[in-house]
C-alpha cells in the first residue's frame, strides 16, 4: 500500500505524540515534582519572569520580520479556542496530549470534565480544532493581541531524549511503526555495515544515531529530520513574534495549568497529576555521556534559540553549559 508523505508525516506525528504522553505517565507515579504545590499567586510572578526573560532574550536577538511576514503555515501549532480567548501553542513531547484533551473540554467537544477520560487519539485527530494558520489576518491579529496565549516547554534535550526513548527505543506498536519509517533510514544512512535485520526492522538505532541524523541529516531524510517532535519550540511557536502570556515549563506543569485554567475562568477542570519522570536527570547523562562532546555541540547549536529563550542551560546534563 502506498501512503502519501503528508500522510505518512501526520501519521508519525500523531503516533509519536500519544505513545510518548502515554510513556511518560506511566513511568511517573511516584514523583511529587510538578504536582501542584506553589500558589496561584507565586505561579503568576514565575509566569511574569519568565515573560520578561523572553522579552529580554528577544529584545538582544530579534527575529527578521514580524508575523505577518510569516507563512500562515508557520502558524498552525497555535490552537484557537474562542470560547475561553486561549490561544495555545502546542509543542509535542510537552504534555500536549493532555493540554489538547482539556482544550475539547473547553471548547465543548466532549461532555465530561475528566480530562484523562478522552482518547488520546482522538484528542489529536485532524481538525478537531481551529489553527491560525486559517485564521484570516484581522481576526488573527485580534485574538494575538486580545486572547491569553499559552506555551509549555521543556530543556531541548530532555525533550529529545523523551522523543528518542519513546520511538526509536520502544517496542509498543506505534514504536515500531515509526522506526520502520524513519528508523530504517537513519540506519541506511549513518550506519556503516548494518545487519540485514537492522535494516529491515529499524529497531535499533542507537541514541548516538539519532543525535548524528538532527545533527546532520541528509538531503534524503529532510521530510523527518523535519518532524514536529524535534523542531525547535522556537520555530514551532515564534516566542519573538507572539507575547505569550501564560509561559507554562514541563518541571511545573500542573501549578502552570492551574494558574491558565484559572486565568481564563476554568477551574471546574482538574488538569491530570503527571509526575516528571523518576530518574530523568540519570538517565540524561547516561545517554548525553554517549555523546562526543562536538556532537552535543552540533545538537546544542540546533536548540541554541529554545536554551536562550527559555532559559535552559546543559549544566545537568554534561556538567558544564556551552552558550
Ligand atoms: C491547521 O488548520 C488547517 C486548516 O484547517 C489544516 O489544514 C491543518 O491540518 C491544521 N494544522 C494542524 C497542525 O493542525
Ligand atoms: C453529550 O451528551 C449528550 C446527551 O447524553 C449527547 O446527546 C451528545 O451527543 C454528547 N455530546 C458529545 C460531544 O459527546
Ligand atoms: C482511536 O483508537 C481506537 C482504538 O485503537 C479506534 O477504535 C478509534 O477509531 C480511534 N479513534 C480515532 C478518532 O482515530
Ligand atoms: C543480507 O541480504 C543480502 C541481500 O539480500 C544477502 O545477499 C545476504 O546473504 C544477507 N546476509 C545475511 C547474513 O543474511
Ligand atoms: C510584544 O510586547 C513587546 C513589549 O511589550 C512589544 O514591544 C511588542 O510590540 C509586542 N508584540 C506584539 C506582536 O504584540
Ligand atoms: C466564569 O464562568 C462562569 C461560569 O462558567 C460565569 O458565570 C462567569 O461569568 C465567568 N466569568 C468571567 C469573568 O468570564
Amino acid at each position: 500500500m502506498r501512503v502519501s508523505n503528508l500522510g505518512v508525516y501526520l501519521l508519525l506525528n500523531i503516533l509519536f505524540c500519544v505513545h510518548g504522553y502515554v510513556n511518560d505517565v506511566w513511568n511517573n507515579n511516584n514523583n511529587v515534582e510538578g504536582s501542584g504545590v506553589h500558589s496561584i499567586e507565586l505561579t503568576q510572578s514565575l509566569n511574569l519572569a519568565r515573560q520578561e526573560w523572553i522579552q529580554e532574550a528577544c529584545r538582544r536577538r530579534p527575529p527578521r520580520g514580524g508575523l505577518a511576514e510569516l507563512p500562515p503555515t508557520q502558524l498552525d501549532h497555535i490552537l484557537v479556542s474562542e470560547k475561553h480567548k486561549l490561544l495555545y501553542c502546542y509543542v509535542p513531547k510537552v504534555a500536549c496530549t493532555n493540554w489538547k484533551r482539556t482544550l475539547m473540554i473547553l471548547e465543548g467537544k466532549w461532555n465530561t470534565t475528566d480530562v484523562l477520560s478522552i482518547p488520546a487519539n482522538l484528542s489529536h485527530s485532524m481538525g478537531m480544532f481551529r489553527n491560525l494558520s486559517s485564521v484570516p489576518p484581522e481576526q488573527r491579529d485580534y485574538m494575538l493581541e486580545n486572547y491569553h496565549k499559552m506555551i509549555i516547554v521543556r530543556n531541548p534535550f530532555e525533550r529529545l531524549l523523551s522523543a528518542y526513548r519513546n520511538k526509536l527505543e520502544g517496542d509498543s506498536i506505534s514504536a515500531k511503526y515509526f522506526q520502520d519509517r524513519v528508523g530504517r533510514r537513519i540506519i541506511k544512512a549513518f550506519r556503516p555495515n548494518p545487519s540485514n535485520e537492522s535494516l529491515e526492522f529499524g529497531d535499533d538505532v542507537s541514541f548516538e544515531e539519532f543525535a548524528q541524523f538532527l545533527a546532520g541529516a541528509p538531503a534524503e531524510l529532510a521530510d523527518v529530520a523535519r518532524n514536529e517532535h524535534w523542531q525547535p519550540v522556537a520555530s514551532l511557536c515564534h516566542p519573538c513574534r507572539v507575547n505569550y502570556t501564560l509561559v507554562g515549563k514541563y518541571e511545573t506543569l500542573v501549578d502552570d495549568a492551574l494558574l491558565a485554567l484559572h486565568t481564563i475562568n476554568a477551574s471546574h477542570i482538574q488538569f491530570p497529576r503527571l509526575a516528571r519522570t523518576s530518574g530523568t536527570a540519570d538517565k540524561l547523562r547516561n545517554y548525553y555521556s554517549l555523546l562526543q562532546l562536538p556532537l552535543i555541540r552540533k545538537l546544542y547549536k540546533l536548540y541554541k534559540d529554545d536554551f536562550r529563550i527559555f532559559n535552559y542551560d546543559l549544566k545537568n546534563i554534561i556538567g558544564f553549559d556551552l552558550g
